[in-house]
């Protein structure tokens, strides 16, 4: 698998910071994943063989950790906040909003390669909730309906992919 040299870097220094090399599996996959955007299978049986574990015990914590993604990230990355303050003002059906609009679950990216929609917890902006992050830009007091609209405009491109310099 080609990873960046600073990432093998990384992994090679973490490693022995842990007292079972067990221990490293999950700051690994975000490390692997940072590098790759997400974990590939051929990404899983690494991870596995440099910490001497069998693939099934890193599937298992993919499979667990919702912020691990296994599919290649959409052009947009959309990230609902789901703590309760954000749930209370509608979160779930903010995000019900994009799955609608993408015809994508969420945890999954959409079959033609623009969104990945995912739940993540507290953006520590509350006070104006539902958030939502679109790449690095934050989006607040986006109920279903302002999440439509932005869905309408990720589909036209005129929303920002939040990753611009
Ligand atoms: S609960 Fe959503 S920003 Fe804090």
């Amino acid at each position: 698998m080609n990873l960046k040299p600073e990432t093998i870097h990384k992994i090679d220094t973490l490693v022995p910071r842990y007292p079972t090399m067990r221990s490293a599996a999950l700051p690994l996959c975000h490390l692997v994943q940072e590098d790759q955007g997400y974990l590939s299978h051929e990404a899983i049986e690494w991870i596995a063989a440099r910490l001497e574990l069998q693939p099934i015990n890193i599937q298992e914590l993919v499979t667990f950790y919702p912020m691990l993604r296994t599919e290649p990230t959409g052009e947009y990355h959309v990230r609902v906040c789901r703590t309760l303050p954000c749930a209370l003002a509608g979160a779930y059906q903010t995000c019900r909003s994009f799955e609608e609009a993408f015809d994508c679950k969420v945890g999954h990216t959409s079959a033609d390669g623009k969104v990945t929609l995912e739940f993540v917890e507290c953006h520590a902006d509350c006070g104006k909730a539902p958030v939502v992050m679109v790449g690095e830009t934050e989006y607040t007091d986006i109920d279903a309906e302002k999440a439509a609209e932005m869905a309408a405009k990720m589909k036209t491109g005129e929303l920002p992919t939040g990753l611009e310099a």
